[in-house]
């Protein structure tokens, strides 16, 4: 009973793209940043512009009036923080929220300033209420104030400061792929595979799910859940060699899924292999949404603790590996194929 409920609650899940973050501030989903000076000068809330006090700025100055509600871009541990180390200058600005992250987003951390916080520590999910907009220039000369308050957002990936832009907007990163490997981690890097007709692509871990049994101390395994990638249509069962002798199928890792781009992921198409079709989705064409369950690892005496997954854009096979590891969620220029 208890192992179908947790097959249950992973079928149910739908897991977060991998590496897209959740918008900061509640009046601006599309998060955009303050603007570049009208004068033509270089003045920008963008990563590493050059802020009003001539300093680049290694964070996202995002529009965000006084007393909007504020939400954790990424899941982790919320703490409170002085951004300004108590300067009595600025004491009306001087309160922000780091945010540590777990999950996916172990290693790096993200500090928003200037935050009134509804809570003071804790777990908190990415896309959570964390509190309202405080406002940053409090503590300048009104004439010197800006137009629009803004919330500067800074993310940190092992110390150092990363531009989170494509974490928000455009992210073309892939969604988490199989249950049991919640960071997309890679056998080798970008590589044929002959196993699968010597397809190029990416081999994502993928170990059998264990749970404890129900009666004895044993741990028992079952196949991972594997999700889909991208937003897409699901074409259904894949099967990767026709036997033209017997004119049949042959071997059980012989099971694919096969899937066709929509939405933002238009023009793309995703294979996947040493994955089975999850039946309870009925027949014919599915839409599905990123990170949508839509099969199982194989569990063949011959299948890898892996999945092997190949993407083309415009029928030619790309190189991500950066978007399924959520190291850049920009797209790289695969050049105009019209
Ligand atoms: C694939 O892309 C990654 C990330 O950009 C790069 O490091 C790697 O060298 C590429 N591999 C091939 C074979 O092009």
């Amino acid at each position: 009973m208890e192992r179908i409920l947790i097959l249950l609650l992973a079928l149910i899940a739908q897991t977060d793209a991998l590496g897209c973050m959740s918008p900061v501030c509640g009046a601006n989903p599309a998060n955009k940043v303050q603007n570049c000076d009208p004068n033509g000068e270089e003045i920008c809330g963008k990563f590493n512009g050059r802020r009003s006090n001539n300093i680049r700025f290694a964070g996202l100055d995002l529009h965000c009036p006084v007393k909007e509600p504020i939400f954790a871009p990424i899941s982790g541990i919320l703490t409170y923080e002085m951004p300004f180390g108590g300067d009595p200058s600025k004491v009306c600005a001087d309160q922000a929220a780091r945010i540590d992250g777990t999950g996916q987003w172990q290693g790096y951390y993200a500090i928003i300033t200037t935050v009134i916080l509804s809570k003071y520590g804790g777990e908190v999910s990415a896309g959570e209420r964390i509190g309202s907009a405080g406002n940053i220039e409090c503590a300048l000369e009104h004439t010197q104030q800006s137009n629009t308050n803004y919330v500067q957002l800074q993310v940190f990936r092992e110390g150092k400061p990363v531009d989170p832009t494509n974490h928000f907007t455009d992210c073309m990163c892939t969604g988490q792929i199989c249950e049991t490997n919640n960071k997309n981690l890679l056998i080798g890097g970008f590589k044929g595979d002959s196993r699968f007709n010597g397809v190029k692509g990416v081999e994502i871990v993928c170990t059998l799910a264990e749970e404890d049994a129900e009666t004895t101390d044993d741990i028992v395994t079952r196949a991972p859940v594997i999700y889909s990638p991208i937003e897409g249509e699901l074409i259904g069962r894949k099967r990767l060699n026709f036997d033209q002798a017997n004119r049949r199928y042959e071997g059980c890792e012989n099971e694919g899924l096969f899937i066709v781009g929509t939405g933002k992921w238009t023009d793309f198409t995703v294979n996947l292999y040493n994955v089975r079709y999850r039946d309870d989705l009925g027949f014919g064409r599915k839409h599905i949404a990123q990170g949508q369950p839509i099969g199982y690892r194989l569990t063949c005496p011959k299948a890898s603790n892996s999945i092997f997954v190949e993407v083309r854009f415009q029928g030619t096979v790309v190189n991500v590996t950066n978007q399924f590891l959520a190291k850049d969620c920009k797209l790289p220029d695969f050049g105009i194929l019209y």
